[in-house]
């Protein structure tokens, strides 16, 4: 069995009326603090001012970078790092969705580094420090208030990359569900796609690559998105709901569930082309990548985890023939993404053909090998594309 290291130094605010301590917080990392956000959802729902009063009560001076688009590009990163290099800013506070914060490490980072921070992006450079950073997620999806990846996309180049670096961790994240029930119908389903898909990716791997503990944590999160996501889409202000889905988003993804994992992820490289190319939503490309990719490496050698993920996840009688077990799971999956969620199911009705496929396949796999739960070549990849149509 593997060895691991869990590190999370992240300390979490829960639930409502916690922003309180966000002037506190800020100021224990200084006086200058630059806020970065997306397009406005904050100011519409009064975050922004609620934020902005917790800055001016502590007696801090604001700076704002505004405007970080979904699938946040580099030329945000360089802008906002920029101005704390400029203004000489102390901590760095995110205020949005996962884009907002993936944005912010990197700009933390590329503070405190004279080369251009797409470096940290292209792998020419890895971050040794970075400013504190403070988050106040407002779409439960990504992870990424507890987690240290961002992921950037470069439109010159049509790259988007996701890495990690341990200085980006955020110091401090606000999570509230109520700031979460402003979140559309369409942004709410992708946000649940993502988080199963978190999930599919280090539940699905090869034996020894897990344990029996995580596995059935593993299961119970799952089973949370599948009860409360369609919650969320009819009562979009269930706390409960809200509650449950913004948690789960955190511990998919924070190293605690996946820590034995022996393998790469799948899904994820390969949407991350998608977005690349097409600038889609990261959560939708998933939904429909990730059955077809079952599909695709359901065989004799994996059955019995999709047999595993059949009964414990969906209640599917285990008395019956294992290889039906198996494709019944996946029939579940896609009804949850497709019916239950009401995702597109292709990329044909999203506008995307197969011109661009060997492009997305070759990058996906570096050239060589897509390292997940199976190994995929990128005549793999293509073929798993190809099914998306
Ligand atoms: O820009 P604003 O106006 O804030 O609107 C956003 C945006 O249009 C809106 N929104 C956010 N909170 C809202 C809200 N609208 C109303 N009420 C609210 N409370 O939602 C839209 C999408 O926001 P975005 O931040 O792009 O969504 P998400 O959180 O799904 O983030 C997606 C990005 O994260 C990356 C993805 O690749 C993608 O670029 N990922 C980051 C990961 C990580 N750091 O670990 C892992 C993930 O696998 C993922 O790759
Ligand atoms: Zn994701």
């Amino acid at each position: 069995m593997n060895s691991f290291i869990y590190d999370i130094p992240t300390k979490v605010y829960f639930g409502p009326n916690q922003l309180g301590n966000l002037g506190k917080e800020l100021a224990a990392y200084g006086k200058k603090v630059l806020l970065c956000y997306g397009g406005g959802s904050i100011k519409k729902s009064g975050l922004y001012a609620r934020v902005a009063a917790q800055v001016k009560e502590a007696g801090l001076e604001l700076f704002e970078l505004s405007g970080i688009d979904p699938n946040p590009r580099v030329t945000s990163v360089r802008a906002g790092a920029d101005i704390c290099k400029r203004e000489g800013v102390d901590v760095v506070l995110a205020v949005g969705g996962g884009s907002v914060l993936d944005c912010s490490k990197y700009i933390a980072a590329g503070a405190c580094y004279d080369g251009d921070p797409w470096d940290f992006s292209s792998g020419a450079a890895a971050p040794e420090r970075a400013l504190p950073l403070i988050t106040v997620l407002t779409l439960a999806a990504t992870g990424s208030e507890m987690d240290n990846g961002g992921v950037i996309t470069n439109i010159e180049t049509k790259d988007k990359i996701g890495r990690g670096y341990p200085c980006m961790q955020p110091k401090v994240s606000f999570l509230d569900p109520t700031e979460t029930y402003s979140v559309g119908r369409y942004q709410t389903a992708c946000g649940c796609a993502d988080i199963l898909s978190h999930l599919l990716e280090i539940y699905f791997v090869p034996e020894g690559g897990s344990m029996y503990m995580l596995d059935r944590f593993m299961e119970g999160m799952i089973k949370t998105v599948i009860k409360y996501a369609p919650v969320a889409l009819e009562q979009p202000d269930s706390y409960e709901a809200r509650a449950n889905l913004m948690w789960t988003s955190s511990w998919a993804i924070n190293g605690m569930a996946g820590a034995l994992q022996n393998c790469g992820w799948t899904c994820h490289p390969i949407e991350h082309e998608l977005s690349a190319i097409y600038d889609i939503t990261h959560g939708l490309g998933l939904a429909i990548l990730t059955p077809r990719w079952m599909k695709y490496v359901l065989d004799d050698t994996t059955v019995g985890r999709f047999r595993e993920y059949g009964v414990n996840v969906f209640g599917i009688d285990p008395s019956l023939p294992t290889m039906d077990i198996a494709r019944r799971s996946i029939e579940l999956t896609e009804d949850f993404l497709f019916n239950k969620l009401g995702l597109q199911s292709t990329l044909t009705e999203i506008g995307i053909d197969s011109r661009n496929f060997d492009i997305m396949a070759g990058k996906s796999c570096h050239g060589e090998v897509l390292k997940g739960y199976k190994a995929l070549t990128p005549e793999d990849v293509r073929k798993i594309l190809e099914m998306c149509l």
